[in-house]
């Protein structure tokens, strides 16, 4: 594996990868990695034939107050998680290679970014399409892999790339869970022993409200209040962000009669943590 820090190298690497006829995987990351990284790591390893991995914790995606400054790194680990994949480059840029002009250049994609996450971090989604449309630029990449634990962003990168004609195919894939239910997240570290606890009402709630929807409950604000109702019965969840039960589509409410496939998401405060999570659910379970 090469460790590569200059964006005119990752690009070299790339290109010369192309030229070998291979194709080009890409999981963009912040670090810290956990089994949910790795689950894409691996599934880029096995249907592509390169494998780039970028950790950059990017400054422009978080917002005023947010936790740009303690947000967890360990390079070191994650240099020997990766190496032991079998991925070919990581790639972690330094800020200047990443900004090296004050950009003026943004890129918005309103309809899907203004609600869920959006509505609390109203500057979050443009700074991650900003440095992704950037990764995407450097790595040229033919698949992109990301987690559907930050479905809205998938969601958005997907319609992003769309747009703009980027030639590259975005793959989303399931979250991974620890053994009881909570999903991985780097701003897990955060959480002490009760506040874990506390965090697992996330899943929980989901758990309840996509159990509902399966006995033929067809009222989003009747899911709505039963999810709400387990996460903010544990006194160490201090607010509820939102429980949206939305088209995963368009991300918008979806009204009485429910009509399915749902997307349940919620985002919740524990601890120092904002914790995010959601349960996709279809006619057949
Ligand atoms: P980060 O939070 O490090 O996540 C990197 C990728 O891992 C994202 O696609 C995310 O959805 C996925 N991921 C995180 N937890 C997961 C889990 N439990 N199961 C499956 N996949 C999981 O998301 C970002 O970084 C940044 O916004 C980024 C896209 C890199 C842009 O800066």
């Amino acid at each position: 594996m090469e460790q590569i820090c200059l964006t005119s190298t990752a690009r070299q690497r790339s290109r010369e990868a192309r030229r070998n006829g291979k194709r080009i995987g890409f999981v963009p990351t912040m670090g810290y990695l956990h089994e949910g990284h790795l689950s894409l790591v691996r599934t880029a390893i096995r249907q592509t034939d390169f494998c780039v991995v970028s950790v950059y914790v990017n400054p422009t995606q978080f917002g005023q107050g947010e936790d740009l400054a303690s947000y967890p790194r360990d390079l070191e680990k994650d240099r020997c998680l990766l190496e032991a994949e079998g991925v070919d480059i990581l790639f972690t840029p330094t800020d200047d290679q990443m900004y090296p002009g004050m950009d003026q250049t943004r890129v918005f994609v309103p309809k899907l970014a203004n609600g869920l996450c959006g509505a609390f971090r109203p500057t979050h989604f443009e700074g991650v399409c900003r440095i992704v449309a950037k990764l995407f630029h450097v790595v040229e990449p033919d698949v992109a892999y990301f987690g559907q634990k930050d479905y809205q962003q998938a969601a958005i990168l997907r319609k992003m790339a769309q747009d703009l004609l980027m030639p590259v195919e975005i793959c989303i894939l399931p979250t991974i869970r620890d053994n009881d239910g909570l999903a991985m997240s780097s701003r897990n570290i955060y959480l002490d022993p009760l506040e874990r606890q506390a965090a697992l009402s996330l899943h929980q709630g989901l758990q309840q409200g996509k159990g509902l929807v399966m006995r033929g409950e067809n009222s989003p604000s009747r899911i709505e209040a039963a999810v709400r109702e387990v996460i903010e019965s544990n006194p160490l969840v201090q607010s509820v962000d939102y429980v949206a039960v939305v088209d995963p589509d368009g991300l918008q409410p979806c009204f009485f009669p429910l009509r399915l496939p749902i997307l349940i998401a919620v985002a919740a405060h524990v601890g120092k943590a904002r914790l995010i999570d959601n349960v996709y659910v279809t006619g057949d379970g």
